[in-house]
């Protein structure tokens, strides 16, 4: 029997690249060239529909004052010490179980048992300290430098509000491990807010859950600690670096301005 000779299904367009002719852009490039542009491209791609060059632009290319020095990285460092934290916090929430009895030897399976556990936890504990550390610093550089007054009032006091909620951050965690000192440490604490003045019982109250310390105080301290207060932390740190890219920096207050007399009004 003749062999019957199927003819060749064509090769759809879209695999079979069109001849490179002189005014194509990437005529001629070397296939090196063609990648890196590739980047470029598909970045443009996204720029075109969403438009985030403009307001990146505006929050990364702004003028600052001269003299600005290494003071003015805390602020910085105190955000990457938040990030740390909510990082490293992301992490240990998948092994720590928020129950009066299992929260004890959950902390102490992640110490003990999982992989790097014990490194992430040091990471979160020291970290806390480091951000307590970085932010009182920070409000140090920003007072010393006279960068509360006009128009930064506003920033000055939502720092104020994330000096609270950052000690908050560290009242609610140490009570979670739920070993002896960090029970007995937290229903000192919970006393001393519960002298507070006319809210000072209520709060006091809201944290314990009651008048006792009771089987639910944990899940309380857990919910503040990994939702509440990192969530407004997040969201007050997004309107305070508002404020810097709007208002601008500070000069540090030994610059003079070069010709006095630019400042005066004439009259
Ligand atoms: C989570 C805590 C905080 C973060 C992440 C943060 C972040 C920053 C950053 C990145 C800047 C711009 C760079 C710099 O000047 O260091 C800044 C500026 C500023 N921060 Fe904070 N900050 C925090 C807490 C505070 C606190 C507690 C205060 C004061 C009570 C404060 C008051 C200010 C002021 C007034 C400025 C403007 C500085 C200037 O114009 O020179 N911030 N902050």
């Amino acid at each position: 029997m003749p062999k019957l000779k199927l003819p060749k299904p064509p090769i759809p367009d879209a695999l079979n690249p069109r001849p490179k002719r002189p005014g194509d852009p990437t005529h001629g490039a070397k296939p090196l060239d063609v990648a890196k542009d590739t980047g470029i491209s598909a970045a443009d791609w996204v720029d075109e529909r969403l438009a985030l060059t403009q307001p990146a632009r505006w929050v990364m290319f702004r003028k600052i004052p001269r003299g600005t020095n290494w003071f003015y990285t805390l602020g910085s460092a105190t955000m990457f010490a938040f990030l740390s934290q909510a990082v490293t916090g992301v992490f240990l929430a998948m092994y720590y179980e928020p129950d009066p009895s299992r929260a004890y030897e959950s902390a102490s399976r992640i110490t003990n048992e999982v992989f790097l556990g014990e490194f992430v936890r040091g990471m979160h504990k020291w970290g806390s300290t480091v951000m307590i550390i970085l932010i009182f610093l920070h409000m140090g550089r920003t007072f010393f430098f006279g960068a509360y007054k006009y128009p930064r009032e506003l920033n000055w006091i939502i720092g104020v509000v994330l000096v609270v909620l950052t000690l908050m951050m560290g009242l609610t965690g140490y009570l979670l491990p739920f070993d002896q000192r960090s029970f007995w440490a937290t229903v000192v604490a919970v006393n001393l807010n519960a002298s507070g003045p006319i809210v000072g019982p209520y709060l006091a109250d809201f944290l314990r859950v009651g008048s006792e310390f009771g089987p639910t105080t944990i899940s309380r301290f857990y919910s503040l600690h990994m939702l509440a207060v990192p969530g407004l932390i997040a969201a007050l740190i997004g309107a305070h670096l508002y404020l810097v890219a709007k208002l601008g920096t500070t000069a540090p207050p030994w610059l003079k301005a070069e010709k006095k007399d630019l400042l005066r009004e004439e009259v």
